[in-house]
Parts: structure tokens; sequence; C-alpha cells
């Protein structure tokens, strides 16, 4: 018999309320709204402000909103995979914790780090488990509170990032709907332009390392450029070469959010108008793994079964990927 396919069949998203603004960013750090607009397209970011709160409580409740949207009861979960660099503790993982929040019981669950291109290659690894027939009830949660490691004293990385999570259901399907094909790719040797310095097991936190701001986020921001925009591109345009996919049979490309001209110069290379872009870095900036789904939520209404969606995301790493999903259902309007 054919193996089934992975397909989505529901999304759930949960933000901050917090708005952090150009504005108020331009009284932090020497920057100005104009500055982040042009380079970046990034207007405003929500932040988790709350103390005692992590990524994984913003996971519980994309995960909670996933259950309510699609009628899911917690006991149904066979695996829960939450994809972060932000997680609340070095160990346990996230997906246990979340999976503890939100009443999901003896199901497996694990992390997974693949930087800005978690949830992408979150949604190759989560498939495999629905295809191969183990489980039928799969959540894929990208999680981050980017706050907690991002430096509001240095103006080059600040205005980036925001905190966010946002979840897909993944169950067996018959049809030949879901995650139809895929390209993963990394080079390690890109690690050293975007990483945190210390902290883990190479360089032990320490007060020299505080002092010297090695917790947050380090990015060498026109290397990693370089190779986001080529990257991410090629995979876009690679993969739907192979699938025979013209511009015209592509309903959406559903890019990482890092940077609007990441994003624009990936349709531009696919042929697409930018009316099949999905764009919301303006609200959200970078929230890492949580991008791609939280895109996926604010079009949901607007997404119809048999629609061929591009996902494409490039990050720390370096890792990249596009995956060719075909879209499973209609949300009934
Ligand atoms: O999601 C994971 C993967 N990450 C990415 O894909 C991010 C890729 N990189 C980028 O998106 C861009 O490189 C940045 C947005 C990080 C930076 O944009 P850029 O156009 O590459 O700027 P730059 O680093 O070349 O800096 C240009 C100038 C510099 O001034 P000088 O040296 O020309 O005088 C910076 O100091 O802009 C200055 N600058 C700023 N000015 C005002 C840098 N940050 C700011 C700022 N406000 N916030």
């Amino acid at each position: 018999m054919e193996k089934p396919k992975a397909v989505i069949t529901g999304v759930g998203a949960y933000y901050p309320e917090y708005i952090l603004t150009n504005e108020e960013l331009s009284r932090m750090v020497d920057t100005t709204d104009e500055w982040i607009m042009t380079r970046v397209g990034i207007r405003e970011r929500r932040i988790l402000r709350e103390p005692g709160k992590g990524s994984a409580y913003l996971g519980a409740k994309a995960v909670e909103d996933l259950f309510r949207k699609t009628g899911t009861r917690p006991e149904e979960v066979d695996l829960l995979i939450c994809c972060t660099v932000t997680p609340d503790m070095h160990f346990p993982a996230n997906g246990n914790i979340i999976s503890d929040m939100a009443g999901i019981k003896n199901a497996f669950s694990f992390d997974l780090n693949a930087g800005c291109s978690g949830f992408v290659y979150g949604l190759v690894t989560a498939a495999q488990f629905v295809e191969n027939g183990h489980y039928k009830k799969v959540v894929l949660v990208g999680a981050e509170k980017m706050s907690a490691i991002t430096d509001y004293t240095d103006r080059t990385t600040c205005p980036l990032f925001g905190d966010a999570a946002a979840a897909v259901l993944l169950e067996p399907s018959r049809e030949e709907t879901g995650v139809i094909d895929y390209i993963t790719r990394s080079d390690g040797s890109g690690w050293r332009h975007l990483l945190m310095k210390a902290g883990g097991s190479l360089n032990p936190p320490t007060f020299e390392t505080v002092a010297a701001r090695e917790h947050f986020i380090y990015q060498e921001g026109k290397v990693v450029f370089k190779h986001a925009v080529s990257n991410m591109a090629d995979v876009s345009v690679e993969i739907m070469k192979r699938n025979n996919l013209s511009a015209d049979d592509v309903a959406w490309l559903v890019p990482h959010q890092a940077n609007m001209r990441i994003i624009s110069a990936t349709g531009e290379r696919m042929g697409l108008p930018a009316s099949k872009v999905m764009v919301n870095i303006q609200r959200y900036g970078n929230t890492t793994s949580a991008t791609i789904p939280l895109c996926l939520y604010e079009w949901e209404e607007q997404l119809k079964k048999g629609d061929n969606l591009i996902l494409a995301a490039f990050g720390a790493g370096f890792t990249w990927g596009a995956i060719y999903l075909k879209w499973g259902y209609n949300t009934g309007m």
C-alpha cells in the first residue's frame, strides 16, 4: 500500500501583547524608523515582558489554540516537536515542558534546533513519523522568546527580533496533499557568523562572559545576508523545477521573515508577484522558528485545499531549505 502523506490539518498561534515599536527602540539605541523600515522592513515586534514566562509558555499557548481550533484532545497526541533556539532551559527539552503545560501525557517529545530554519527542518522531520505510519497526530511548534537573548544596547541586532509561537497539527492523508517534496541543506562552516558565544559547554557562563555580553545573539549581518539571499532563493527555484511547478502553479511563497529584501529577492527569483508572497515581518520581526507557521496562521482563511505552497528558510548553522507543501483543507467559510 502507498505510504500516507503528512498533511497539515490545523494551525494555532500565540504572541505576547506588548508591542515594541521602532519609535521606542530609537529611544534605546541610535537608530531610526526610516533605517529599520528601508534596510529590514520591520515596524514593530511583540515582546514577552511578564517575569517567570519563557518560550515554553508561548509554545503551550499556541498548542492550546491549535487544540481548540482542531478539536484535538491532548491525550490523542503521539509526538510533539518543539523547534527553538530559546528553550526555557538547556535541559529538559522545551518539548517536554510544553507537553506538560498543554496536558499531553506520555507522548514522544523533543526539541529541534536549526536556527531560523527550525520550522522547515521540523516539518521535514515530523513528516517522516506520519509517512511511516507510526504516528497519527503530530504537533510541530515553533516557540521563541528572542527578547531573552537580544542585546538591547546593540543597534545592529536589537531591531530584528521578536517573540511568538505557532503550531501545526500533522496527520496522515491518503490524498495527494501535504508534504510533497523537500530540500534541506546545511553548511556548518557558517556557525561563526551567527551564534550565541557563551553559555554552552564550550564557554560556560562566567562573570567575564556576562560582562562581555556573550549571552546575546552575535550576527555578522552582511555575511549572513549574502548567504541567505542566494541559498534561500536557490532551493526555492530548485524545488519548483524538479516538481515542474511554474510561477502560475505556485499559490504562495511562505518565507522565513528575517529581512524584507531577502523575502523579495526570493519571490523575484521564483518569478512570483508580490501578491503571492506572505509577508508579516513588519508586525512581528524575526521570530526565528515561529515565522513560517505564524504566516500560515494569518493566511489560513485564504488558503484553499490543493494550493501549492513553497516554504523556505535560512538560518544559523548555516541551515536552509525549502518544502513543497500541498495545502490540505478549506476553513469552511
Ligand atoms: O534569520 C536568520 C538569518 N538572519 C538574516 O537573514 C539576517 C541577514 N542580515 C540582514 O538582514 C542585514 O545584514 C541586517 C539587517 C542585519 C543589516 O543590514 P545591512 O544593510 O546589511 O547593514 P550593515 O550591517 O551593512 O550596516 C550598514 C550601516 C552601518 O553603518 P556604516 O558602517 O555604513 O557607517 C551600520 O553601522 O548601517 C548601520 N546600522 C544602523 N544604522 C541605524 C546598523 N544597524 C543600524 C540601525 N540603525 N539599527
